[in-house]
């Protein structure tokens, strides 16, 4: 059975949220192509998980055979978190571009999934690479939106993107390979204007068909991983 991890980062509700409008079409149209799918979901953006600490940082790098009782418990929400991303074949991440990068809700989940020992290994033996992830074989979709428009490569607010090479950079610690993310992103929200129209009925489109190929592809390519 496949499982589906839903994260959504908006600080705005169903009502106003366009990537909370996505995650749910995606969900929903995948869920009509494969039923049998299981579904987690971890809403980030109404209950934004604490920021990390000097006790969650001297509690995660201290040995799991020499933690004491506070430490453990320190830890427990991170490990809960991690293990719904271990749990996880594809991660669907509603996440909005806040101050041109990620909300703070999403940086400060992901700041609980990179763990010593759970999510990545450290050993200065490998030199300059002395970080490996722990996870793998997972699919990321990032749906996300946007109130300016032109942050894709070549385009005018290219330099200005930093939320989607952020979120690359860090997927390795949620087992996903850079080649398999996918990014799907409305645009110009904030001119609310023909454009806008356009970028809304194209991600949706964009959203159902991608929901669709993984819905009907994933048990075929789980059993064949
Ligand atoms: C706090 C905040 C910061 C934002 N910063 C940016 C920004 O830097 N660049 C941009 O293009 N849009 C920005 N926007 C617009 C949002 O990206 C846009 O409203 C998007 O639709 C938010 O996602 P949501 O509809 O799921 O809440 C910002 C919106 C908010 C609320």
């Amino acid at each position: 059975m496949t499982t589906l991890l839903r994260i959504d980062a908006s600080a705005q509700l169903e009502d106003r949220s366009l990537t909370r409008m996505l995650t749910t079409l995606f969900i929903s149209e995948f869920l009509a192509a494969n039923p049998d799918a299981n579904v987690i979901t971890r809403d980030i953006g109404r209950a934004p998980v604490p920021a990390i600490d000097h006790r969650f940082i001297h509690a995660a790098f201290t040995p799991l055979d020499a933690r004491d009782d506070w430490m453990a418990e320190r830890l427990a929400l991170s490990d809960r978190l991690i293990d719904e991303v271990e749990a996880a074949d594809i991660i669907v991440l509603g996440a909005p571009m806040y101050n041109y990068g990620m909300p703070a809700a999403l940086k400060g989940w992901i700041d609980h999934i990179a763990r010593i020992g759970r999510t990545f290994s450290f050993d200065l033996a490998r030199g300059d690479v002395p970080i490996q992830p722990i996870l793998k074989g997972k699919k990321l979709v990032v749906l996300s939106s946007r109130g300016e428009f032109g942050f894709d490569a070549g385009e005018p607010r290219a330099h200005m993107n930093a939320l989607d090479p952020a979120i690359a950079a860090c997927a390795h610690y949620l087992g996903v390979d850079a080649a398999e993310i996918e990014t799907i992103a409305i645009e110009y929200q904030e001119f609310k204007d023909a454009r806008h129209d356009r970028s809304v009925i194209a991600a949706k489109e964009a959203t159902r068909d991608l929901a669709v190929r993984f819905g009907q592809g994933t048990e075929q390519n789980f059993l064949e991983e």
